[in-house]
Order: structure tokens, then sequence, then C-alpha cells
């Protein structure tokens, strides 16, 4: 079960960390120190970074997370569920509707058994749901049910950068940082929609080394 949080802390400091630092969290012995028996949810929304969520997910369970994933329908469109399930070793949530684990409500019995919750990468449309209490997705079903304050929700926002530059976006941005989301991101790069801009979702590495401090 998660410990009481402590307090709200801001995860953006591990993505200030200097590169040298955050080689530190490739190391599985380093990672297992920090997150090994934690159970982490991993949330994969639909962005093209949802490649880098598989990374996430081989770091963590190496390190010994238990790691459940739960997809949006669209970032099946990206990464399939198959990849997830080998990664983590453990069955996925892409559906409400569907009890994969337990016959309780799965998304209460789980969300309250979560040491941490990260959505990487968390697209437009999430957030936007997420700021609004929506929970018409699996993955905002689940996150509705966790709560912040004894267990940390990590956003890494991923998008084009005339998409995070919208008013609705950064509006949200704040509704959920005031709601007691932790965010992380997003950088400065190259994006697959060939712009160079803000909106890059954080590299994996920095995305665990803030988990870790949240965990911590
Ligand atoms: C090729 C492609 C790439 C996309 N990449 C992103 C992205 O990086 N970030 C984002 O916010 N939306 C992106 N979208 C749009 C989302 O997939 C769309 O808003 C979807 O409704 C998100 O649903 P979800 O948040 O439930 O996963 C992309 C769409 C396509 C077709």
């Amino acid at each position: 079960m998660p410990a009481k949080r402590r307090s709200t802390r801001s995860a953006t400091k591990a993505s200030q960390k200097a590169p040298a630092d955050l080689l530190r969290f490739l190391d599985p012995d380093f990672l297992a120190e920090r997150v090994g028996g934690k159970s982490v949810l991993l949330g994969v929304t639909g962005g093209i970074a949802a490649y880098k969520a598989c990374t996430i997910a081989s770091r963590l369970a190496q390190a010994g997370a238990k790691v459940t994933v739960a997809m949006t329908e669209s970032s099946t469109h990206f990464v399939t569920p198959l990849t997830f399930q080998a990664l983590s070793g453990r069955p996925v949530y892409t559906s409400s509707w569907d009890h994969i684990e337990s016959s309780d409500p799965q998304h209460i019995s789980l969300a309250s058994s979560l040491d941490i919750a990260v959505v990487a990468p968390c697209t437009m449309d999430t957030m936007a749901r997420l700021a609004n209490g929506q929970t018409s997705d699996v993955l905002s079903l689940i996150l509705s049910a966790i709560d912040r304050k004894k267990t940390p929700v990590l956003l890494a926002p991923s998008m084009n950068d005339v998409m995070w530059a919208q008013e609705s976006t950064q509006r949200n941005l704040k509704t959920l940082q005031d709601d007691g989301y932790e965010t992380i991101g997003p950088g400065d790069g190259w994006m697959a929609c060939r712009s160079v801009g803000p909106g890059r979702m954080s590299e994996p590495e920095a995305i665990v080394a803030a988990m870790c401090e949240l965990v911590g």
C-alpha cells in the first residue's frame, strides 16, 4: 500500500538535472534501490512519443517495479498493448469494461494499490479530460480514483508546439497543477511533426528520475 504523502513537490527539478546526472537512472541497480517493489501505473495516451513509454516500462520492470500499463484507445494506434504486456510482464488495461485482474471494480482496486502513476506521453486531449474531471476512458477512470494527497500522479505532456501554446492547453495545465498533479516538461526540441520548439516530451530517464523523486 502507498505511504501517506507528505507534501506536493514539483517534479520539474528532475527535468533540470544535468544529462550526466540522468545517466544514473539508466542503471537498473541504481533504479532498483528507488523503485524496486513499487507499484507503478504507466498511462499511455495517443501521442507520437508513445514509443518512448516502452523504454519507461522496460526500465521500471528491470528495476523490479510492478508496472501496470493503462492505454487510451488512441494510443493503441501507436504502440500495441502486446508490446507493453511483454515489457511489463503484466496484463494491460485498454478498456473500462474488461475486468482483467479482479472482480472488484478494477479502477478502484488498482488505484488504491499504487505508489505512483505517470502518464507519458500525456496528450492535449487527455490533459483536457483530466482538467475537467472526465472519466470516459480507462486511464482517466483509474486516475480519477487516485487520492493525489497520498499517491503522486505525474504528467509528461507531449504535443506540437502550437498545440502546447494554445490558451486551452495552458489553462488546463494550470488547472491540473492547482489540482495537485505533478508535471514534467515538455522540453524544447525536434518533434515528429518536423517543427522545433516547446512540446517535446521529456526524455524517459528524466521522467524516471522525477518518479524516483516523487516516491523517494
Ligand atoms: C499521427 C498522429 C500523431 C499525434 N500526435 C499527438 C501528440 O504528440 N500529442 C497530442 O496531444 N496529440 C497527438 N495526436 C492527436 C491525438 O491522438 C488525439 O487528440 C487523440 O484524441 C488523443 O486521445 P487520447 O488523449 O485519449 O489518447 C496525434 C494524432 C495523430 C494522427
